[in-house]
């Protein structure tokens, strides 16, 4: 099979080719120009991310192409040990109980200890956008990206004077691992993440020098080691600021745009959400099933591996397609349609499975929440504007909107007789 995530369908309409890879009796292809075995159906996409024996994770974060010479040389300096999404056992339990313990991941500690950093950064760009009455903005910029990045941010201890800089690594560090750069942009992507892990390294040494007393994220992992090489090295506490840096905004901002985009698509989802904010939650919930910001996952065989009816070689690096499982007809019934209140939308495998799964889960459901609430509050009038054209970067692992154009508009339907009537004519016509 052929699959060309760069052009074409797979950028305007995953979905259609998520339905013939599952439509298809072995569920399993490998896609020749790839060189990637595509894994689609829910439970063996489960099984595959659960199973970090037999599907490692050692390449992972590695390029999924042929990297030119001289990228390479430059990649090869960037020394940064595997603590996360890159680490295999014996390395990943330990980290990932570091990384449990010094990052919030359960819903009560997540509110307690970043509630108030995203409902402050909510209220910042909310204030910004609703002051700008009858104009129309990018809802990617000027919203969804920003949010996550400042709060990850603050979490890290990082100063607002950095945001430019690290958007940019780590928009380049996702376009170097997942997209498909020519040679001239590899060097320049991959001397951009050198750097990046450059900085990195600074942030910490910083920290250790200014005797690490603080409550953010690199003073607590500095803590947490204690001195101890064998439950955290230094480099690793920079490793993981690498990585959360990048995790922890790149993926929460897909999420904010695809639920803005869901529910603005839909005159009648917005309008639910403005009058009943208690439906964030569960429209959250289905946005990361129907639309996630991660829809294809990279894991590679220790071993021969019979998927299916399919057997997939030891060395083969394998594509597991989240978007696809998300849409399996086997668990979601009617999966291709986007039901807010869906009750089994929590089955999804937008956050991963198993040993891995995501650590800022927690997080980032809470930023969507409070950010998709206090928007339908602020500006219940907020409407798409209708020359919009979806497009979204070429990459394989992260489906992320290039633009999403909105009119501002602080009225309530009830104040908009033009918007009163569309809701109920479309409500009427569901
Ligand atoms: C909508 C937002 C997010 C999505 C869709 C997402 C998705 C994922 C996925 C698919 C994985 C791989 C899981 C696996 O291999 O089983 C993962 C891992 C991870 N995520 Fe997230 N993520 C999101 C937000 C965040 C945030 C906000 C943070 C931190 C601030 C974060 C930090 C991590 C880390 C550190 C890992 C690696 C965990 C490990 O290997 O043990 N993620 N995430």
């Amino acid at each position: 099979m052929r699959l060309n995530p760069f052009t074409g369908t797979y950028l305007t309409d995953p979905a259609s080719i998520w339905r013939r890879i599952l439509d298809d009796p072995d569920g399993v292809h490998y896609a020749e120009d790839l060189g990637l075995w595509l894994i689609s159906r829910h439970a063996d996409v489960r099984r595959a991310l659960a199973d970090v024996t037999t599907f490692a994770n050692t390449l992972t974060l590695a390029p999924v192409y042929e990297v030119c010479p001289e990228a390479l040389s430059v990649l090869m300096q960037i020394d940064a040990p595997p603590t996360t999404a890159a680490a295999d056992p014996p390395v990943h339990p330990r980290t990932r109980r570091a990384l449990r313990a010094t990052f919030a991941n359960t819903a009560e500690r997540v509110e307690a200890d970043y509630g108030a950093i995203v409902r402050r950064r909510v209220d910042q760009l909310v204030n910004r956008l609703a002051a700008r009455q009858g104009d129309q903005v990018d809802l990617i910029p000027e919203f969804a990206t920003e949010l996550p990045l400042l709060v990850v941010l603050d979490i890290l201890g990082v100063p607002d004077a950095d945001i430019g800089r690290i958007r940019s690594w780590a928009d380049g560090q996702i376009a170097l691992v997942w997209g498909q750069p020519d040679p001239a942009e590899q060097v320049r992507l991959a001397r951009d993440l050198l750097e990046f892990w450059h900085y990195c390294e600074d942030l910490v040494r910083q920290r250790v020098a200014s005797g690490h007393e603080g409550d953010d994220f690199i003073s607590r992992a500095l803590a947490y080691r204690d001195d101890d090489d064998t439950v955290l090295t230094v480099p690793e506490v920079a490793s993981l600021a690498f990585n959360l840096l990048v995790a922890g905004h790149e993926t929460t901002a897909g999420l904010l745009a695809h639920a803005l985009d869901q529910a603005l698509s839909t005159p009648q989802h917005w309008s639910a959400l403005t009058t009943d904010p208690g439906g964030a939650a569960a429209f959250v919930n289905e946005t990361l099933r129907f639309a996630p910001a991660i829809d294809g996952w990279l894991r590679v065989t220790s071993r021969d591996v019979t998927v299916g009816t399919v057997t997939i070689p030891a060395g083969a690096r394998c594509l597991l397609l989240i978007g696809a499982a998300n849409r399996d007809p086997a668990v979601f019934a009617h999966p291709d349609q986007f039901h807010p209140h869906r009750v089994d939308a929590g089955n999804h495998l937008s956050f991963g499975h198993g040993p891995h799964f995501c650590v800022g889960a927690g997080l980032a459901k809470l930023e969507a929440e409070i950010a998709i609430t206090r928007l339908a509050d602020s500006i219940p009038g907020l409407r798409l504007a209708s020359e919009q054209q979806r497009s979204y970067k070429p990459n394989v692992a992260f489906r992320a909107h290039r633009t999403l154009l909105a009119t501002i508009d602080t009225r309530t339907s009830a104040d908009i007789p033009a918007a009163r009537d569309e809701v109920a004519a479309e409500a009427h016509a569901a």
